[in-house]
């Protein structure tokens, strides 16, 4: 959805240099085409298994995002009450939410059954009390997961993995049964299923497809000793391309594998993708303010910042940038660097980049996954707006923040 026409940059049919002029920068832009191609890759390949594509609501959740994906039929996996709340005002059905997360607050928990969610994703036995608790006070009966750690190494960034007995996720597998039996006593839970997730921007699957097999036996063992076990949610996790030339596993031939291991045990799936569907679909536009050089380092220096877009910064991540425009001068090794006042302040280091001059474009690319949601106001800085693009038109989905915004609810 993101590809040259001439020498100009396009994201759909518009021209995203034409869009910064108008929108300004730094600014988000997302493909409604490429989000909706990729969620119906996933309920594509599903086909008559019972599934729910449970988009998971922290990789993007801008209401015009999230709004798209409930129109297409998405399930939600939340993490927080404020998770849940931007779903249902996005027009998202409660029926299809998961809550995962391994520190849900009372009123979180209360929030949730309230509003009717389909099941929890719970992490401890002292959540499934709790929860059990409160569901008896509504007089409600919820289905929930227990999401169990698989002890799969992931094989991915160690603060991004989540499947080793080491991390603070889920409950080891081995103690999974003995907490199954003793959740009998509450009468206001019922077994329903089992849930992990084992860690993000995995490239190569055969760990999800590990974690998968181990939990399939678990749902199995269940089953034998009469708990009502009708899903498995198997996670998010499937990575994309972040460098040229990468090759990010295929949807559809993930899902068809899940597929066939899963299609005799008569379980319904659930899976919680959220970067490999708005990760690529999505650009971060900025502007050069200047060029400089110090000694021998060549600085590009652009209006995003860490705090526009922190992975760089945090995870030493790659993401390609290109020139809205092309330019015939050739390329400059570079280190692209923001405003923050901090040596951690980078979107590129020491890297081939376009010769771009002050006033030139970029696009930081597959920005659309942890990129906005993890933005933030330091120095001060007011975020960026989102914008949607569909064919040839597009719309502002979150306004600029400007100087009053970062002081609502101060006060001297
Ligand atoms: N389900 C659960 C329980 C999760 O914890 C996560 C992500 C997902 C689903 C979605 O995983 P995905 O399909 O997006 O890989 N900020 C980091 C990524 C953190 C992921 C946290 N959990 C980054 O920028 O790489």
């Amino acid at each position: 959805m993101f590809s040259y026409s001439q020498n100009d940059f396009y994201c759909e049919h518009v021209a995203l240099a034409d869009l910064a002029h108008q929108v300004g920068t730094p600014a988000y832009v997302y493909s409604a085409t490429a989000i909706l191609d990729n969620y119906r890759a996933y309920a594509t390949a599903f086909g008559d298994l019972p599934h729910t594509v449970c988009y998971a609501v922290k990789a993007n959740s801008s209401l015009g995002v999230l709004s798209l994906l409930a129109k297409a039929g998405a399930g939600f996996d939340i993490v927080s009450g404020g998770e849940l709340f931007r779903v249902l005002r996005a027009g998202g059905d409660p029926g299809k939410v998961v809550f995962s997360g391994v520190g849900k607050t009372r009123d979180e928990v209360d929030y949730a059954l309230r509003s009717g969610i389909h099941s929890f994703n719970c992490e401890s036995e002292a959540e499934l009390a709790l929860i059990d608790a409160l569901a008896a006070r509504l007089g409600a009966k919820v289905g929930f997961s227990i999401r169990v750690n698989p002890d799969v190494d992931a094989v991915t960034h160690p603060y991004i993995s989540t499947g080793l007995s080491q991390h603070k996720f889920g409950i080891a597998i081995a103690d999974a049964e003995a907490v199954y039996q003793r959740s009998r006593q509450y009468r206001s839970l019922a077994a329903e299923g089992v849930s992990c997730h084992i860690g993000s921007q995995i490239l190569d699957p055969s760990p999800l497809i590990e974690a998968l097999d181990k939990v399939l036996a678990l749902a199995a063992r269940l089953r034998e000793q009469g708990h009502p076990i009708r899903h498995l949610d198997l996670g998010g996790g499937l990575g994309v391309a972040y460098h040229e030339g990468e090759k990010a596993p295929d949807i559809a031939a993930y899902v068809e594998c899940l597929r066939s291991r899963v299609r005799e045990s008569g379980l319904a799936v659930m899976v919680e993708p959220g970067r490999s569907i708005v990760g690529p679909a999505g650009v971060l536009l900025t502007r050069v303010l200047y060029r400089k050089r110090n000694g021998a380092k060549e600085f590009i220096v652009v209006d995003a910042a860490m705090n526009d877009l922190i992975r760089p910064s945090l995870y030493r991540a790659h993401h390609e940038i290109v020139p809205l425009r092309r330019t015939p001068l050739p390329p400059v090794k570079a280190d692209v660097v923001g405003p923050v006042c901090e040596t951690g302040d980078f979107l590129a280091r020491d890297r081939e980049m376009p010769n771009a001059m002050p006033g030139d474009y970029l696009a930081v690319r597959t920005a659309g996954a942890y990129g906005f949601v993890l933005s933030s106001n330091y120095n001060s800085r007011p975020r960026a707006p989102e914008v949607l693009v569909e064919g040839d038109t597009w719309r502002v989905i979150r306004e600029r923040e400007v100087y009053e915004d970062l002081i609502r609810g101060e006060s001297l």
